[in-house]
């Protein structure tokens, strides 16, 4: 007999030990809720993991991956492919800024991470300037866990069990500085020459070794932190000056969450790549992507007709199921109109979040689009404690899925949800933070 039959599954990103002595399941979903083993209906405010921005159970999106898997359950796409993976690299192509004309597609939002920091480095090769090869990142920057994504990554508890990671990385300064931005609502009004420190790193460095910056547009894992006013046009004008690739890691901003189909849209800065996930299939099936300016496609193209340009791709490249999954998700977007409204919706959430100003143990609360952070303050000597306490009276006494991070509650409901749920889920909160010691 096994000891206990939760031992097999090594959970990730959990405190294995404390979820397996008290477990949280969800056995099925619906709209705004998960539905307990016990029957319990749990209000989701963080969309999953910022992917079910349409809400759960659309019976659109579940309909298009039966019928997709009845007809053709895979297909590769090294040399081969199917006729789907042209009609959503098209749509994609369509819905970017710019001239994001080209789509790779990838399976997670880390395998797109890499996926765009190798392009950008065999863009630069494929040009014959090889020795850009130094990747820059930023501080409380998440980029994934592939050891590009974790490398560039600036989040200290997902790079200190892995040792060097990658040779030629540096890093930006984080843009968050609570004594300066505190409770502030959307993109903070100063801060935007924090982006002259890229000038800093190029002097250290020379722009010559450099292969691209990578940022996520709002830094959503980490807790949620809007860019200051400016500061991503300065990041734009200042790579494009040096002939450093800027990279977008839109895999939380695209698909609505900023209230825009890409965050590029709201700050009207062009990237050379965008590395998109979650959204794109509403969460249905793993499905991720780079979308790639023509100059870094066209850069490839190149050499004997019969060559490969790119030695990179996956298995589930363009899987049909989430390629179909991927159709239907973009086809509810356009038709319900949920970008527009979750920018409707974006004051109505930034007040309900701020009423929780003055509420115990709360030190900053970051709204911007339909995604939020509100920061605890950690317990004496024991970071991530109330953060966990969190986590454990949402779910069991309160029917509130909401994501931790340490000590941040990142609330960020489906597009669908209006003021009446952003209230409720509101409520929840200041319940369980009124409880935590
Ligand atoms: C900005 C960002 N990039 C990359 C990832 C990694 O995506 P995945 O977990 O699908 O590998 C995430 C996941 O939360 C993310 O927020």
């Amino acid at each position: 007999m096994k000891r206990n039959e939760l031992d097999a599954f090594w959970l990730p990103f959990t405190a294995n030990r404390a979820f397996k002595a008290r477990p949280r399941l969800f056995a099925a979903a619906e709209g705004l809720h998960y539905i307990t083993p016990d029957g319990r209906r749990v209000i989701d405010a963080t969309s999953g993991l910022y992917c079910v921005n349409a809400g759960h159970g659309q019976p659109r999106i579940t309909e298009a991956i039966r019928e997709a898997a009845g007809r053709l359950d895979y297909a590769p796409s090294f040399q081969f492919t199917h006729p789907q993976a042209f009609d959503l690299s098209s749509r994609l192509a369509l819905m970017a800024p710019g001239d994001l004309d080209h789509v790779f597609l990838a399976g997670s939002g880390s395998e797109a991470v890499d996926t765009a920091l190798k392009i950008a480095l065999s863009y630069h090769r494929a040009r014959g300037e090889g020795g850009r090869t130094r990747l820059i990142g930023r501080e409380r920057g998440y980029h994934g866990v592939g050891f590009g994504g974790v490398a560039v990554g600036g989040m200290v508890n997902n790079r200190k069990q892995f040792g060097a990671l990658m040779a030629g990385v540096d890093h930006l300064t984080t843009t968050y500085d609570r004594a300066r931005d505190a409770y502030t609502v959307g993109e903070p009004e100063t801060g935007a020459d924090l982006a002259d420190e890229l000038k800093r790193l190029i002097g250290l460095h020379d722009a010559s070794t450099i292969a691209a910056v990578i940022v996520e547009p709002v830094a959503g894992s980490t807790g949620c932190l809007p860019p200051p006013k400016g500061y991503l046009e300065r990041l734009r004008a200042i790579t494009a000056e040096h002939g450093i690739l800027l990279i977008f890691d839109e895999v939380i901003t695209g698909f609505g969450r900023l209230g825009h189909g890409f965050a590029a849209e709201r700050y009207g800065v062009v990237p050379d790549l965008i590395a998109f996930a979650k959204g794109v299939t509403n969460g249905a099936v793993p499905l991720a992507g780079v979308l790639a300016r023509k100059h870094v496609y066209d850069a490839h193209m190149q050499g004997p007709d019969h060559a490969v340009e790119l030695f990179h791709g996956y298995t589930y490249s363009a899987h049909p199921l989430g390629v179909a999954a991927a159709l239907a998700t973009l086809d509810l977007y356009r038709e319900e109109d949920l970008f527009a409204r979750a920018k409707a919706n974006e004051a109505a959430f930034a007040e309900a979040m701020m009423s929780l100003k003055g509420h115990r143990h709360v030190v900053d609360i970051r709204p911007i689009g339909l995604i939020c952070g509100i920061d605890l303050e950690s317990a004496p000597g024991a970071p991530g404690k109330r953060g966990y306490r969190a986590t454990e009276l949402s779910y069991h006494d309160h029917d509130l899925y909401v994501r931790v991070g340490m000590d941040t509650l990142i609330v960020a409901p489906p597009l669908t949800a209006g003021p009446a749920d952003f209230a409720d889920i509101r409520d929840r909160i200041a319940k369980v933070i009124a409880r935590i010691d």
